[in-house]
């Protein structure tokens, strides 16, 4: 199903976070306006506004609050995606040219710090100490997880357990804020809100997996992105780290060459053993599993049509194809 169908429920909520974005990216300083409209009008699929908006009506919240937390939590998603493509050096996102590519690093770098900083602004209009303690540690996990990813850069002895705490503070935290964000926005007590991190924890797990199994299969007209970004850099993720421990030895030696260099003109050689080895199984395989402990994690709460649609968010996230 199209991921605007699942999350009919909260369009109205939806179509609220979007114009807050808009309101709130605007600046004296013209340049900032334009690149913030042109990475917020590009699109994006705002995965972790609907998580928040989803959990805060699936445990009770009838208010406005989520709104303006769901924009903030895009807010710091859209920086950490400016500075990505900086360091990853990418050249295309939500198809489109990159900001870097645009602007250069500089902007894209300042730009970005300038919606992070926008965040806290808003975040502290809540006047809620745990909504700023949530938001203060998931940012400070994701440079983390970022710098953490920058170590094992051209490293092909990076193992699966490291691979996923890279992903689990680069990607999962911001998801897991989301979802506990929602549960504070309800106002429910600690049991539920750690019910709900964890739910937004495990999916957003299983969201980083599929996204770098597709940076190897994603045609970059649906998927706005380019492929083989992740080889090009040397970066170790799942697919490879699976193709390596299956390949031959010629075939392990072939990509660990192609880690330590980040040869994109190997793209095609890795590939093929990517394919031998079902490492696109594997990680479609262990992605699914994580989505089944996001469900897990929320069979306690009371039915509902957002409860419903949480679950349809899960199925998304290991099916979809951008
Ligand atoms: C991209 O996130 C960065 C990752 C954590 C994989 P999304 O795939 O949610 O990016 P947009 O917002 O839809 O463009
Ligand atoms: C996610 O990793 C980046 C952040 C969490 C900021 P990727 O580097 O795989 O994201 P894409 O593929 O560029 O969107
Ligand atoms: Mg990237
Ligand atoms: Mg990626």
């Amino acid at each position: 199903m199209e991921l605007k169908a699942i999350l009919s429920p909260i369009a109205d909520d939806l179509r609220c976070v979007d114009d807050l974005i808009r309101q709130r990216l605007t600046s004296e300083v013209a340049l900032i306006n334009e690149m913030g409209n042109y990475i917020v009008n590009a699109g994006g699929k705002r995965m972790r506004p609907a998580l928040l908006v989803l959990t805060a009506r699936a445990f009770g919240c009838q208010t406005a609050e989520p709104h303006l937390l769901a924009a903030v939590i895009e807010f710091i998603h859209t920086s950490t995606l400016l500075h990505d493509d900086v360091v990853d050096e990418s050249v295309l996102r939500r198809g489109r040219e990159t900001a870097n590519a645009v602007w250069g690093n500089s902007g894209a770098v300042l730009s970005g710090d300038f919606l992070y900083s926008r965040s806290f602004q808003m975040m502290v209009e809540t006047g809620r100490m745990e909504v700023m303690q949530v938001l203060a540690d998931a940012t400070n996990a994701i440079a983390e997880g970022e710098v953490l990813q920058l170590l094992n850069i051209g490293d092909p002895d990076v193992e699966e357990a490291r691979y996923l705490r890279v992903i689990e503070l680069k990607t999962a935290r911001l998801f897991q804020a989301a979802a506990e964000l929602g549960a504070i926005c309800a106002d429910q007590p600690p049991a539920v809100r750690k019910q709900a991190a964890e739910f937004g924890h495990w999916l957003g797990m299983a969201f980083q997996m599929v996204d770098d199994l597709l940076d190897y299969t994603a045609p970059p007209e649906i998927s706005g992105k380019n492929i083989g970004t992740d080889l090009a850099e040397g970066k170790p993720t799942l697919p490879l780290i699976h193709a390596m421990r299956h390949g031959t030895e010629a075939q392990s030696g072939m990509i660990r060459e192609a880690i330590r260099n980040g040869q994109l003109e190997r793209l095609a050689e890795v590939l093929k053993v990517v394919e031998s080895t079902r490492a696109i199984h594997y990680t479609a395989a262990l992605a699914a599993s994580h989505a089944d402990k996001a469900h897990a994690a929320v069979t306690g709460i009371p039915d509902s049509p957002y409860k419903e649609t949480m679950l349809a968010l899960t199925r998304f996230a290991i099916e979809r194809d951008r």
